[in-house]
């Protein structure tokens, strides 16, 4: 009998908090669809998360606890992919070692999310040297992720494709070094770009204070949809508005409204019969529909600490399995001692 060999996926986020609707919309769905059909590596980035909150750790744990709550509530599924902790898989470390002797300082240099980060901490701290040696290793630490499982994919957002780019230089360098055809060269899958703005019709993200978690409640939707900006023009209740010009809450309605509901929205909004503090009322009540059986589900999660821990513990022991193999195989490419 034939064994049926799936393409494999990795991909992981940093814990910095609870999750948002751009995350589930823009990456989450998109994860929870990937999982069926490939062999799915999903982690949490603690490390990655230190590069830059080396000295803010006080609530690392909770970020940890709340990103896989969000995970699993979503519907990422730990009876089909494997969810770890990066830190639970130091096998990742020692191949980020071997990784970063042969990686080039300019290449690293080059890598243009790294010169974003490296322009925060200069806002930040007036200071360039500041930059870690770890955060300098960021892509580099990146690319052990990927190439740890030999992953065919990396289902990431825009942001990340230079990373993954990175890694296939670096996967190519280590086989043409040790004459080996070890690693494959992994592929961004292109997350679509999220399809939420954030509130104010910027980039939906936690410190724009723009966003509604998954997490939130019923309330805190309503509220919080209420700031979501509209039709500019249309000042007073009476004057006709245009769906068109509006610039947050008619794309909410694109995603969470039927088609039926998104032609009512339009022509009460033509006509002046709707004003937008209702159409906006009604819209947080698709949206709490909508996310209604995620919310229940992980307030039941919430309150099982024990299944939690268990999924991480078992998912990075998963994991370990297949990293060591490649810790083997590597290590006998370089000829370390044995
Ligand atoms: N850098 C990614 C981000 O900030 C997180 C990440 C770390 C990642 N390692 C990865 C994503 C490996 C995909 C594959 O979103």
């Amino acid at each position: 009998m034939t064994e049926i060999i799936k393409n494999k996926i990795v991909s992981g986020m940093r814990p910095t908090g609870k999750l948002h609707l751009g995350h589930y919309f823009g990456v989450l769905k998109n994860w929870i669809n990937l999982q069926k059909e490939y062999e799915s590596y999903f982690f949490i980035a603690d490390w990655h998360a230190l590069t830059t909150k080396y000295n803010q750790t006080e609530d690392m744990k909770e970020n940890i606890e709340n990103v896989l709550l969000d995970w699993l509530a979503s519907g990422i599924n730990p009876e089909i992919s494997t969810i770890y902790l990066q830190s639970l898989v130091p096998e990742t470390a020692q191949l980020h070692i071997y990784l970063s002797m042969i990686t080039p300082q300019n290449w690293v240099e080059r890598d243009p999310t790294l010169k974003d980060l490296a322009k925060i901490m200069k806002d930040k701290h007036e200071n360039i040297s500041n930059l870690s040696y770890g955060l300098f290793g960021y892509p580099v630490l990146m690319s052990a992720d990927i190439m740890l499982f030999n992953s065919n994919f990396v289902p990431v957002g825009i942001d990340q494709v230079a990373h993954v780019e990175l890694t296939r230089d670096i996967a190519r360098r280590f086989n043409n070094i040790y004459k080996i055809e070890l690693f494959n060269e992994p592929q961004p899958k292109l997350t679509k770009t999220s399809l939420l703005k954030g509130l104010d019709g910027n980039k939906m993200g936690k410190s724009f204070n723009n966003d509604i978690k998954i997490s939130d409640s019923p309330e805190t939707t309503e509220q919080k949809i209420k700031t979501g900006i509209t039709d500019r023009n249309r000042i007073k209740k009476n004057d006709k508005g245009n769906p068109q010009n509006c610039e947050v809450i008619y794309d909410y309605w694109k995603i969470f409204g039927s088609n039926n509901e998104q032609i009512e929205i339009c022509t009460d909004c033509q006509s002046a019969k709707m004003g937008c503090a209702e159409c906006k009322k009604k819209l947080a009540r698709k949206i709490n529909e909508y996310m209604a059986p995620i919310r229940d589900k992980r307030k039941e999660l919430e309150k099982q600490p024990d299944y939690l821990r268990n999924i991480i513990y078992e998912g990075s022991k998963k994991a370990q399995i297949k990293a060591k193999e490649t810790i083997i195989k590597v290590e006998n490419a370089i000829r370390m001692y044995k």
